[in-house]
């Protein structure tokens, strides 16, 4: 495992396709099914080993996300915080977390994606200690409203382009990074897009150009979700109930991750998990250390 590597999560942004729900509350803190949509991105960025993570958020909704992850110290891991004062694109994380990364590899997260699955793939990539970028591509039916990867047929990509009209493409690019160190450098080198934003597709692109991109097909046997219209969140909600319904267990608990992957002890978890409030979620979490 790469210890070192540093993870940002993003949960910024103006959840404008959420509106009215986002009115008053971030997007990343709505609710999919039973939890907050945060808790499923930190747990893929937990299921990945990273322990030093960055959440980035607006100035209005950082607070909250403080108020609901706290030092991360219950997880067994740690939190900073940073704002991020306008929208300016997801690129613009690796300025804003400039001092926390510092010679650090990353793997970024965007905190309205939902991975379930086989995690392997996700300790592979951030075991990866070497000089390259790792992107992953998605099969999907509709692939336009996503970062869109093209490959030859010997499965190299060739060009990547941000939510085209007419891709030739179906495979998406969704929003999980891993970048080696200087990556705030690349992202200083990009320009604002024709929407003002510095664009992760873009800043993939400064990669693959200079022959530094892998481009991992993600199998079909991860289900991946972004969470970021109401379909989709409905969507993403139901699955989420039929495999918990079935199998008696909660997806995406950081708290239980942070017990399989040894970030804490069963006696610093039962503390924590003494302290929740009497729910579903409190007595599952509860069964877990015998
Ligand atoms: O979900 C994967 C897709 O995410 C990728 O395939 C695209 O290449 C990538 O551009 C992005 O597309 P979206 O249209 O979903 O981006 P959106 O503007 O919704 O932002 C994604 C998340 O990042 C969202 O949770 C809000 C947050 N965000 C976004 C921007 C632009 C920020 O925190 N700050 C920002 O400035």
């Amino acid at each position: 495992m790469n210890e070192d590597r540093k993870g940002i999560l993003l949960a910024g942004g103006t959840g404008t396709r959420l509106y009215p729900l986002t009115a008053t509350m971030s997007k990343q803190l709505v609710a999919v099914y039973n939890k907050p949509m945060i808790y499923y991105s930190l747990s893929t960025m937990m299921l990945a080993g990273v322990r030093e993570i960055l959440l980035i958020s607006t100035p209005r909704d950082l607070s909250a996300y403080q108020d609901l992850l706290g030092s991360g110290d219950r997880f067994g891991i740690e939190f900073s915080y940073a704002e991020q004062s306008e929208p300016r694109g997801i690129a613009e994380a690796f300025i804003i977390g400039e001092r926390f990364l510092g010679s650090q590899s990353s793997m970024l997260v965007l905190g309205d994606n939902l991975f379930y699955g086989r995690m392997d793939f996700l300790r592979t990539a951030s075991a990866d200690t070497g000089d390259d970028a790792i992107i992953f591509g998605y099969e999907v039916a509709d692939p336009s409203s996503y970062g869109v990867v093209h490959f030859d047929e010997t499965w190299r990509a060739t060009k990547l382009e941000e939510k085209p009209e007419n891709a030739s493409s179906r495979w998406a690019v969704p929003g999980l990074y891993f970048y080696p160190p200087g990556v705030t450098d690349e992202a200083r080198q990009l320009d604002p897009s024709g929407r003002g934003e510095l664009e992760i597709t873009d800043l993939n692109t400064r990669y693959l150009k200079a022959g530094r991109l892998k481009v991992v097909p993600m199998g079909r046997g991860i289900a991946w979700f972004d969470t970021g219209t109401p379909t989709a969140l409905l969507e993403a909600a139901n699955f989420i109930e039929a495999i918990e319904k079935r199998q008696g267990l909660i997806i995406g608990s950081p708290e239980e991750i942070s017990l399989a992957q040894g970030f804490v002890s069963s006696q610093q978890f039962l503390k924590h998990v003494r302290l929740l409030p009497a729910s579903d979620y409190r007595t599952y979490l509860e069964r877990l250390v015998p």
